[in-house]
């Protein structure tokens, strides 16, 4: 019986299974009813009592061998199944759930797209900024209301250091650092000293624009943001200016676009007027080219500002700005954009 018994031990070791019923049938040679193993204990009665504990441990050790056996043969053989790449495409994308991007970063980046499909690049600045570069070469003067603490969040009680309220800050950051010509948008984060509700924020997102070089003139400014307004909300939109005041541009104007939700007949997002505001404009006013060290008989600029939050609110139709802070899931995730 010994023999036998090692015979069979050897034959377990070297088993291969080519398929499953290969497999199938070496479980049923050992395990089934009428199988080897179970005649083993079968004779095993007849054993002789001081061979029994040899015996029966032999045996045991041949039946572990082949269950051993079967459960590393069915992995090898499920495995190899899997990666014959019959059913299990490695050229599929991972199934994970990807993220979004946030409202406000699509429509900053479709705003740089558009504005550099006509040579415009990206510049950017520091949010904590100083008095000249927020306020005095900007041509505020030393009374301005923007320069009080209930508008500006000052560092410290310093009244030189602020953070900044608007990014015309970084105009004169770029102007101040190379030399002209200029064609660039500006985008960041601004602070005002807000109480927080449906239409305002503390933190909000501002993209500046500065075109600098000879000959440049209102038309160019008109015809730029025409361009702009065409492609950010539609080719059907229409574009009106109205005069307005900043103190670092002279002529100043607003821009309005005709509606994008009503056409121009006159809705509750444009209070029935057909038109809604989304920039302010206007030649840079020469004091502010001579702050920078630039010949304003040389040169001539436009510039431009918007508020991220409030094309965001137009183009997606949302009426309360403090979802962008809050990150619902349930809000961001109806945000799918190629930008
Ligand atoms: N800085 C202005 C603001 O925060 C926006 C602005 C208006 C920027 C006119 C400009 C401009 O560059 O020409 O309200």
């Amino acid at each position: 019986m010994k023999n036998k018994i090692e015979e069979y031990l050897k034959k377990v070791q070297e088993f291969h299974a080519d398929n499953l019923e290969q497999l199938e049938n070496f479980r049923i040679e050992y395990l089934s009813k009428k199988g080897k193993i179970p005649s083993l204990f079968a004779d095993f009665r007849n054993v002789a009592p001081e061979e029994r504990k040899e015996m029966g441990q032999l045996i045991n050790s041949l039946k572990n061998a082949v269950q051993n056996k079967i459960v590393a043969l069915k992995e090898a053989l499920e495995q190899s199944s899997q990666s014959d790449g019959t059913d299990h495409d490695l050229t599929l994308p991972p199934n994970v759930t990807l993220g979004t991007r946030h409202p406000l970063s699509i429509v900053r980046n479709e705003i740089i797209e558009i504005f550099s499909r006509i040579g415009f690049s990206v510049s950017e600045g520091p949010e904590i900024e100083d008095d000249f570069h927020n306020f005095s070469a900007l041509n505020f003067p030393p009374d301005h209301p923007a320069r009080d603490m209930q508008d500006t969040f000052f560092i410290e009680k310093d009244p030189d250091i602020a953070l900044r309220t608007h990014t015309s800050s970084v105009q004169i950051r770029v102007m101040e650092n190379s030399k002209p010509p200029f064609r660039t948008v500006l985008p960041g984060r601004v602070f005002r000293n807000e109480a927080i509700s449906a239409r305002a924020h503390c933190i909000f997102h501002q993209v500046e624009g500065l075109v600098v070089d000879t000959d440049v003139s209102f038309a160019d400014l008109k015809q730029t943001l025409f361009y702009f307004a065409k492609e950010l909300f539609g080719e059907n939109t229409k574009t009106r200016f109205r005069p307005s005041y900043f103190p670092f541009t002279e002529p100043s104007a607003e821009m309005d676009v005709s509606c994008n939700i009503c056409g121009g007949k006159g809705c509750n997002i444009c209070k029935y007027t057909g038109w809604v505001e989304i920039l302010g404009c206007g030649m840079v006013d020469p004091f502010v080219l001579e702050s920078c060290n630039i010949d304003s008989k040389k040169y001539t600029g436009f510039a431009f500002g918007m508020g991220i939050e409030r094309i965001t609110m137009l183009k997606y139709q949302i009426n309360d700005l403090r979802l962008f802070f809050e990150n619902d899931l349930r809000f961001l995730e109806q945000f799918k954009s190629a930008y």
